[in-house]
């Protein structure tokens, strides 16, 4: 099945893709204080939904990359209905392969949910911040773990202890990075519930309403699979986490 039309599926009712509240959010995008015309890029955008809620918050110069076509189809559907005059726009490809046109320079930069575009978290903060401006914002969301990751999970997920780091980790990794940690948005377990909760009842409604789908046996194993592994481990061992970093010069 296609990676991107699976993700499309348990997605349908999301409009950020994490585990994240979006009234916390909310208290994070009031302090970023946007100046008019600031620049904000974002890589792995998905919907866009961060970018569009900026650009209805502030008056922004934003770019979405993305490298589904389903999200950025999504993403320019919602820029149309909800900002239409704002000077975003969203690009469908690689992450890793975007470069910044000579002289471009974000006011913030982030990665949400996607840091393996740069092979990890402290590559991303690195990459992050070298798209950025003097005292900009790098901002990433990231998983952490809570407590030691049971073998059987590292297994069933083909993820290793190193996979990621400890909150603490993430936020440590960002000032050894040179960048100064401003604020965090940590995901409480109502928050992830709520989040794999609505792959499992889009699964099961996308089931229902296309039973001529000839990858529905396929999307229904993987859902079962990822909703057996955080029932039984995930919940407890894995956190999520936003960073907001700030560069200090
Ligand atoms: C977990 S989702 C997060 C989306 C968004 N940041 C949010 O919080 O709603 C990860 C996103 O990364 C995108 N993605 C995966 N690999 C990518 C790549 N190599 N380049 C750009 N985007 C990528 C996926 O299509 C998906 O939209």
């Amino acid at each position: 099945m296609d990676r991107w039309k699976y993700y499309d599926i348990i997605h349908q009712r999301h409009s950020l893709m994490n585990p994240v509240d979006e009234t916390k959010l909310e208290r994070l995008y009031d302090l970023l204080e946007l100046k008019p015309n600031a620049s904000v890029i974002d890589i792995g955008c998905g919907k866009g939904e961060m970018l569009i809620r900026l650009a209805e918050k502030y008056d922004i110069k934003g770019l979405g990359i993305d490298k589904s076509p389903y999200c950025v189809r999504e993403a320019e559907k919602g820029k149309r209905q909800r900002v239409p005059q704002a000077d975003v726009r969203f690009l469908e490809m690689d992450g890793a392969q975007y470069k910044a046109e000579s002289g471009e320079s974000s006011h913030l930069a982030m990665c949400i949910g996607a840091t393996w575009i740069y092979g990890g978290y402290r590559n991303t903060v690195r990459a992050l911040g070298g798209m950025t401006r003097s005292s900009a914002f790098v901002m990433v969301g990231e998983p952490f773990w809570r407590t030691n990751p049971p073998r059987e999970y590292l297994q069933s997920e083909g993820l290793s202890v190193d996979s990621f780091g400890t909150h603490h980790g993430n936020a440590t990794t960002g000032e050894s990075e040179g960048l100064r940690l401003v604020y965090t948005v940590v995901s409480s377990q109502e928050d992830w519930d709520r989040s794999e909760g609505l792959h499992w009842s889009t699964a099961a409604e996308y089931a229902l309403a296309h039973p001529e789908d000839t990858d529905l046996e396929e999307l229904l194993a993987r859902d079962s699979k990822e909703r057996e592994s955080y029932l039984r481990w995930g919940r407890d061992t894995l956190g999520w986490a936003v960073y907001l970093f700030r560069k200090m010069r």
